[in-house]
């Protein structure tokens, strides 16, 4: 639906029309100018050969720092594992812990290439409905009582959460790491938009379970999409298998990706003030959107994403995204991308572009729903 989305937008700029972009994931800001100047450098220096499958031993021990001087936690370098963005990391992950026919718990609404990959392997994805009740959390009674109908393998949840931009706790993500540990279920934590979260800070898996594997990425917070870079912490027993994996299905990581993310942690300056961006564009939405009409959203926690509730407007907010897109040139993604079953109410706003953008938008939506 999102290109069908993005399509429109097209025709409508290539007929000279300004359209505010709010349907794209990706943040609008470059790479830190450091990692950039690496790559510029390692090309200049030698050739780029492959490297160790789980790749550069000096990243990985820089990615274990990062737990420690991010979250106080000791991860060993030894269980960081260096991925083809968190994509790869998904697919290394799934192939090292579970079986075809395995049950695998996600979220509804949520990021839809996790049920898609999982079906592409021939596990069987069982989506588990979050509600308001609970900022859109899954909670470990939800896990259990769908373990008692047909046992699951594994849970994977994201906090902050696509689309949402809500995220879990430290007692959610606790209550529902334990659950899933004793009843066996194998645990999955997304944490691609760790470092973009403005409720509270978020809470690593790795810091609760050293039986959790964690999915990072250097394409959000780093503004690296196009590197496809990214991490995981895997639990002890599973580094072998996944490396022999990672041997076998791409050798490595492009190097020069590794060299210019290894870089990057030393433009977190750079990176927190693409963050305060991120965070006035936050707080624009916030006040002006209910201005403009649209006053029912999900928690704006984290991530660069708003959930919104259309449903006082139309009974089909793919309809609702294509008028607002055709008559207000603000363009948005129908939540039906992300929940089947009740994505029709929802669209979702990506805030990732820059504050004059966002002002325009709140001020396009308020003339087009009669509320300027
Ligand atoms: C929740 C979530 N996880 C994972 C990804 C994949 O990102 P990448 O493969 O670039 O790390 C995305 C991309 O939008 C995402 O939103």
């Amino acid at each position: 639906m999102v290109m069908d989305v993005m399509a429109a937008a097209a025709r409508i700029e290539a007929a000279g029309g300004h359209v505010i972009h709010m349907e794209v994931g990706q943040p609008a800001a470059p790479a830190p100018k450091v990692a950039i100047a690496a790559a510029h450098a390692a090309l200049d220096a030698a050739r780029i050969d492959y490297t160790s499958a789980l790749g550069i031993p000096s990243l990985r021990a820089r990615i274990a720092r990062h737990y420690r001087d991010t979250y106080g936690c000791t991860v060993e370098p030894d269980r960081i594992v260096v991925t083809t963005g968190s994509s790869g990391g998904f697919i290394l992950a799934f192939l090292s812990m579970f079986e075809p026919g395995d049950r695998v718990a996600v979220t509804v609404p949520g990021y839809p290439p996790y049920r898609h990959i999982l079906t592409a392997l021939g596990c069987e994805p069982v989506l588990i409905e979050t509600s308001s009740a609970t900022r859109h959390a899954l909670t470990g009674e939800a896990l259990l009582a769908a373990h008692g109908k047909t046992p699951l393998k594994g849970v994977l949840v994201g906090s902050p959460a696509n689309p949402t931009g809500t995220m879990m706790s430290r007692e959610a993500l606790t209550g529902l790491i334990n659950a899933a540990e004793s009843a066996g279920i194998r645990f999955i934590s997304d944490e691609i938009y760790h470092g973009l979260d403005y409720a509270f800070p978020a809470v690593t898996a790795a810091e609760l379970s050293p039986h959790a594997l964690v999915i990072n990425s250097f394409s959000k917070y780093f503004c690296m999409t196009g590197w496809r870079v990214g991490w995981m912490v895997v639990p002890e027993p599973l580094v072998r298998p996944i490396e022999r994996l990672q041997q076998n299905l791409s050798i490595s990581v492009p190097t020069l990706s590794q060299i210019a993310a290894e870089a990057a942690f030393d433009g977190r300056a750079e990176m927190n003030d693409v963050r305060h961006g991120y965070e006035e564009n936050r707080r624009i939405l916030i006040e002006g959107l209910p201005r403009a009409g649209l006053d029912k959203f999900l928690p704006v926690d984290g991530a660069f994403y708003l959930y919104a509730d259309v449903s006082k407007f139309t009974a089909d907010s793919f309809d609702f995204a294509k008028r607002m897109l055709e008559e207000a040139h603000v363009a948005t993604t129908p939540g039906i991308d992300f929940d089947p079953v009740h994505g029709k109410q929802f669209v979702r706003f990506s805030y990732a572009r820059s504050a004059a953008d966002m002002r325009e938008a709140v001020e396009r939506i308020a003339r087009w729903l009669g509320n300027a």
